[in-house]
């Protein structure tokens, strides 16, 4: 500051006193005064100053926040969809029942009626309870409104609007595999 407070002092001397010579010291090449000069020579490295300090401060807030993040929100598991798969022993599911099984995203409810595997979708197309295999009536029923559907999932009765999608089952050795119709 007493800096500033000499060059323009000097300069309004240089105007005062012996005019040419001295305001041309005060010019710098780019015809600015030279306060203005040092002024904006400040500003640009303040300038700089609050970038650097700007970026470490950003730096530190990602690395602090970003694996926050990451905990706060599991990462998704990418389940792989395949055409068949073994879901089970042929023995779990005996004559007149039924079991449900995980297909790829899918809930599939397998039904054994005397012998003949058939599988369709285990949630109710209503509003997705899931359903379950009433041997005594002899059809898919969902517990929630009373949906009936045949064991191939066509619809018997109820408020469901469509019928269950059919999945394909059938038992190879012991195993029970479950494919895309
Ligand atoms: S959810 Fe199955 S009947 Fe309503």
């Amino acid at each position: 500051m007493a800096q500033q407070g000499n060059f323009k002092s000097s300069s309004r001397m240089g105007g005062l006193g012996d005019g040419a010579s001295s305001s041309s010291t005060d010019l710098l090449s780019g015809g600015k005064p030279r306060d203005q000069g040092l002024k904006d020579v400040d500003f640009e490295r303040r300038g700089f100053l609050v970038k650097v300090v700007g970026g470490i401060g950003a730096a530190v807030a990602v690395s602090t926040i970003y694996p926050i993040i990451k905990y706060i929100i599991p990462p998704v598991l990418k389940v792989s969809s395949v055409n068949e798969l073994i879901v089970g022993k042929a023995t779990e599911v005996p004559e007149k029942s039924g079991k449900i099984y995980q297909f790829n995203k899918d809930r599939v409810i397998v039904i054994n009626d005397n012998g003949k595997l058939t599988a369709c979708s285990a949630v109710c197309t209503h509003l997705g309870c899931l359903v379950h295999w009433d041997n005594a009536q002899n059809l898919i029923l969902c517990p929630c409104h009373g949906a009936k559907y045949k064991q191939t999932g066509e619809i018997i009765s109820g408020p469901q609007p469509l019928p269950l999608p059919v999945f394909k089952a059938r038992v190879e050795g012991e195993n029970i595999i479950i494919s895309k119709s």
